[in-house]
């Protein structure tokens, strides 16, 4: 491909590492140069069964190689924070409690039991991110990992006719792929790299973020492993979201068990990795009449409140 955006640079890519090294990493996870230049010595030794020496030696090669970032200015960050769009949701409600909709370069979850209708939160946003700015858009694509089977061309045509869209044309907008594991899941990111750098994408969906895992990684000595995916599978959507302004939407089931869970709604799958790594994360669930309550859980710079929406046909609605 002829274009110049950037190249994500691999531990293959380390002068001087043989292949058999590079075998080594990557089976224990360590493909990315960012994650091996933050790794601790000891960890990687284990891992990947090398002496310490040669880990720190390796952790330092990637350090200069990776752009681990530096300070900026607290005006730097202010300008940076400019360029953040918001994509509006349908419900005004829920818009003024995000402080103005769904925002780019950040990681939102949408996290409710089934039929909580964050499958149709991420419909509606992949219908409303190709509105124009006036109309709460951002004239721009979509891009939807699906792993469950279910992504719905027709209920995106509904929501698109809804609000004066084409509906063929929005299909279109929208670039789908299906993940049958999770392994293909975090591959899939990487593709995705690629659409974004082909079509203006500024929305990335991942439904559902946990699903694979949790079916994958059972029992409690698989646990460690899967946070350690599931912390890469985020950061690297957090990477793509920051390097074309786009929004991530992620959702993630919990199981409505009211004695275990009580008082915290914040123990959906995936656990404090998933949670930490979301900049917003919103509550989903069922109420009378087809409503939903929407509670906003985690923001870095928003009180923590609340928001009624309704399921219509035409989509998400006050
Ligand atoms: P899981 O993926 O199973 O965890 O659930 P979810 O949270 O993704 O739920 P989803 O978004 O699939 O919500 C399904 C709900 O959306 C249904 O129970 C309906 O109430 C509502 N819904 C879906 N399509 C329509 C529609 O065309 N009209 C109306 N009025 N409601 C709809
Ligand atoms: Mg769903």
């Amino acid at each position: 491909m002829v274009d110049d955006a950037p190249v994500r640079a691999t531990v293959a890519d380390l002068p001087g590492v043989g292949p058999a090294t590079v075998e080594r990493l990557r089976g224990a996870g360590f493909d990315d140069l960012m994650a091996l230049a933050v790794a601790s010595p000891g960890d990687l030794a284990e891992k990947a069964e090398l002496g310490e020496g040669v880990a720190q030696k390796l952790i330092n090669q990637a350090r200069k190689l990776a752009d681990v970032g530096g300070f900026e200015t607290g005006a730097e960050v202010e300008e940076r924070r400019r360029t953040v769009g918001k994509v509006h949701t349908g419900s005004r409600g829920f818009d003024e409690l995000m402080g103005g909709g769904v925002e780019t370069q950040a990681i939102t979850e949408f996290f409710g039991e089934f039929g909580s209708c964050k499958t149709q939160f991420a419909h509606q946003l992949c219908v409303n991110v190709q509105r124009p700015p006036d109309e709460g858009g951002l004239d721009a694509d979509a891009l939807f990992i699906d792993t469950e089977n279910t992504f719905r061309p027709e209920r995106i045509k509904q929501m698109a006719a809804a609000v004066d869209l084409d509906p063929q044309e929005a299909l279109k907008r929208i670039h789908v792929a299906r993940a049958f594991n999770s392994n293909h899941q975090m591959l899939l990111v990487e593709r995705a790299a690629e659409v974004c750098r082909q079509h203006p994408v500024r929305l990335i969906v991942v439904d559902s973020l946990t699903a694979h895992f949790r079916a994958e990684y059972v029992g409690r000595n698989t646990l460690a492993d899967r946070q350690q995916k599931l912390n890469r599978h985020m950061h690297d959507l957090q990477r793509l979201g920051g390097l074309h302004n786009a929004a991530v939407v992620v959702t993630n089931q919990v199981a409505a068990k009211p004695d275990a869970f009580f008082g915290d709604p914040t123990r959906a799958v995936g656990g404090h990795i998933v949670g930490h790594t979301s900049t917003f994360r919103v509550y989903l669930r069922k109420s009378k009449g087809g409503r939903r309550i929407c509670r906003l859980i985690d923001s870095p710079h928003l009180p923590e409140g609340e928001a009624v929406v309704n399921v219509t046909e035409d989509g998400i609605r006050d």
